[in-house]
């Protein structure tokens, strides 16, 4: 191959970034100052999103963002969400869902540790309750609905155990079938493909003890599979039980597309503009980026270590401590070199 310019921006790797609104700015730029310094070849570019994309286009996912999305090796997300547009027809969050659709990134892993908890939850993204029809009826009823076709549960579960396989082999499927019908679909179809897997240890669970189990004793849980809605409530709680949602990172997949890496906490409004943010879980979700996106271990490993070790030296408030975002940023940056 020639090393002549053209050649060379052909085959480079290309991250959209999207810095998003409320600290999302803030942890953006800790993850790109990292990248620079970890992973100078990658083209790192900035689109608009989010509430800050509705100020200036009127729209949350401009055309032009979601086509830099798509043509991208990575999409690096900070937060999303602005209290402005909470009961506005256009939101920020609208056009995050929108996202995850057009990339078809069904399979969210958001992985928490600490200590003696290990855990994985495989949270479907792309259907459920946050894509069902929904409305408000003439009398004033709202309604949302849950719908999953089997094929949408089948490609998240041999996901969980694929997953399961690289660790420790375990499986929780998280439901509801005490009383829903899409989780009756859920439970018989995680049932059929864990046959497949006959190495991996299966058992069904009832989401309300799941929430329950997850407070009390974490440490039991190796993969957690689940749909939309509840591994968006699980892995909150999974979060706050290994150190908080400045810690917790997630990675988007799809079958082949670009996967979006992007924290598991939102805009945090109440802190926005200090500078006091964690970047911690931006910094993670930066690593899963390059683990999964570039197949990229060493990197991926040496910055998850990085951070660790920057948590350690220069804690941000959440974590009791007094660091600044950038602090926390510059330890990181100085125990990777
Ligand atoms: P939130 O996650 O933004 O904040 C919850 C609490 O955690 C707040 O007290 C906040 O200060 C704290 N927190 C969150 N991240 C932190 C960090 N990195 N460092 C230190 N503290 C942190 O949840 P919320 O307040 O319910 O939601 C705010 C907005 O974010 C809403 O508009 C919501 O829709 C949006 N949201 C977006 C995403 C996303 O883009 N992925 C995820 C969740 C929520
Ligand atoms: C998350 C967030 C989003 C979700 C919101 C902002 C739409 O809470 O990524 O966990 O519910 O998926
Ligand atoms: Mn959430």
């Amino acid at each position: 191959m020639s090393a002549s310019p053209v050649a060379s921006s052909q085959t480079s790797l290309r991250v959209v970034c999207l810095p998003g609104d409320g600290i999302g700015p803030e942890v953006m730029a800790a993850a790109q100052r990292v990248l620079r310094e970890l992973a100078p070849d990658l083209e790192l570019e900035e689109r608009l999103f989010g509430a800050a994309a509705i100020r200036a286009t009127g729209t949350s996912l401009p055309e032009e963002t979601l086509a830099a999305c798509r043509s991208a090796d990575a999409v690096l997300k900070a937060p999303i969400g602005d209290p402005e547009f909470d009961a506005a027809d256009v939101r920020p969050e609208q056009g995050m869902l929108q996202l995850r659709a057009e990339l078809d990134v069904y399979a969210n892993l958001r992985p928490a540790s600490l200590g003696g908890v290990d855990l994985l939850i495989v949270r479907e993204l792309v259907g459920g309750l946050y894509f069902g029809a929904r409305g408000v009826r003439e009398d004033g009823t709202a309604f949302d609905t849950c719908e999953y076709h089997p094929s949408q549960v089948e490609r998240v579960a041999r996901r969980a155990f694929e997953l399961a396989r690289t660790r420790r082999r375990r499986l929780t499927s998280v439901d509801k079938a005490n009383v829903l019908e899409t989780s009756r679909l859920w439970r018989r179809v995680v049932g059929e493909v864990a046959r497949e897997y006959p190495d991996v240890a299966v058992d069904d669970m009832l989401v309300d003890n799941a929430a329950m189990q997850l407070a009390s004793d974490p440490a039991q849980f190796d993969v957690i599979v689940t749909e939309n809605m509840f591994g968006d409530i699980l892995s909150d709680l999974a979060a706050a039980m290994t150190g908080g949602l400045g810690l917790a990172p997630s990675a988007s997949l799809s079958d082949d597309g670009p996967g979006i890496f992007e924290p598991v906490h939102g805009s945090a409004p109440d802190i926005a503009g200090r500078g006091v943010a964690n970047p911690a879980a931006m910094l993670r979700s930066t690593a899963l980026m390059l683990e999964h996106a570039f197949g990229r271990l060493e990197e991926a490993r040496a910055l998850e270590v990085a951070v660790d070790v920057g948590l350690q030296k220069r804690p941000t408030p959440d974590l009791g401590g007094n660091a600044t975002t950038a602090e926390l940023a510059d330890a990181v940056v100085e125990a990777l070199s």
